[in-house]
């Protein structure tokens, strides 16, 4: 927990790119650290940005009833993102920008240990599970990597965008639920 939150406090004055210079605070996660789930977004918008949380805008609305629809809640997960600070006009984040960042990912990485990694969005999921991965075409399975579980689900930006993808990812969120089920050893602190 020490080692955590020194992470955090580091990270909170991290100066090691330009988007220092234009953000108002580091979003750099919210939930239980020792969570056995966690979720990986893009990077921070304007609503997370103003609050220091990430996904408090109306993708993160839609991310929370992603959730209770399979009785999780934010609270009992952990939900980062990719790069830690609000790119300008919400761009992408530069490679300089993510290689930047990578290191704090890795470390909460290193002291949390997740059993399963959710990805959201294709920019996380490249991150993360690989860098040619497919949103299309690899939503929703499962890959394996030092012995973590990782999976993609749309972006809930995307979702909003496109309601037509939501029954896919349904059944993607019910493929997540099971799989919570089946490897986690705490499923009671889990579910609501
Ligand atoms: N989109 C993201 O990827 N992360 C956030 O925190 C908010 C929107």
């Amino acid at each position: 927990m020490r080692e955590w939150e020194e992470l955090k406090k580091e990270c909170l004055h991290c100066r090691a790119c330009s988007l220092a210079e234009t953000r108002t605070n580091v979003v750099f996660g919210v939930g239980a650290p020792d969570a056995e789930v966690l979720f990986i977004g893009e990077a921070p918008g304007a609503n997370e940005d103003m609050q220091g949380e990430p996904f408090v805008g109306r993708a993160g609305k839609l991310l929370d009833d992603m959730l209770a629809m399979i009785g999780l809640d934010r609270s009992r997960i952990y939900i980062t993102n990719s790069v830690k600070c609000r790119p300008p006009q919400n761009r992408d984040p530069l490679n300089t920008e993510k290689d930047a960042c990578h290191g704090y990912l890795v470390r909460q990485l290193q002291l949390m240990q997740p059993k399963i990694i959710v990805c959201l969005g294709r920019i996380s999921a490249m991150e993360i599970i690989k860098p040619d991965f497919k949103i299309t075409q690899e939503h929703g399975q499962f890959f394996e990597r030092d012995g973590i579980q990782m999976t993609a689900l749309y972006h809930p930006a995307a979702l909003l965008r496109d309601p037509h993808k939501k029954p896919e990812t349904f059944e993607d969120l019910k493929r997540l639920q099971a799989k919570i089920r089946e490897i986690c050893t705490h499923t009671e602190l889990i579910f609501t």
